[in-house]
């Protein structure tokens, strides 16, 4: 929970270098069992982006599922590693969320959030 604090904290210092991200907003259902992508997309000025994205279920604290730096490079929450994955896609900015045999306790809000070394 501390390092999501840190995280937003940095993503505000980079906001002057017009760094942000971009989920399409609104609600989506799927059946349990089924496999669903959640999308993510980004602008960045740093060729030093890393990407998060994090659950959370009703007024808990958001929870950390994974990082992405390129492609596949990251890591992945312990608990999370079996069914969430996602592919850095730098050409086309994404980094979508895929979640294989969706858990009913897997009804949630999911944030994507960047943060960028600044040093450029
Ligand atoms: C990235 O910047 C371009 C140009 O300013 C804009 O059209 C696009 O919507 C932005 N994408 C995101 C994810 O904010
Ligand atoms: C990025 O996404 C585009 C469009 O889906 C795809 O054609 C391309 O192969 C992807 N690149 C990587 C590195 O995954």
């Amino acid at each position: 929970e501390i390092t999501a604090v840190f995280i937003l904290a940095v993503a505000h210092k980079c906001r002057a270098q017009k760094d942000n991200v971009l989920q399409p907003k609104g609600d989506m259902s799927s059946a349990e069992g089924e496999a669903a992508t959640l999308d993510c997309l980004y602008n960045s000025t740093s060729t030093n982006t890393y990407l998060y994205w994090y659950k959370q279920d009703g007024n808990n604290s958001p929870k950390f599922i994974l990082s992405r730096v390129r492609l596949d490079e990251g890591n992945t929450a312990d608990d999370h590693k079996e069914r969430f994955s996602s592919t850095l896609n730098s050409t086309f900015r994404s980094v979508p969320l895929k979640i294989q045999k969706l858990h009913l306790s897997d009804s949630a809000v999911y944030y994507c959030a960047l943060h960028s070394l600044c040093s450029e």
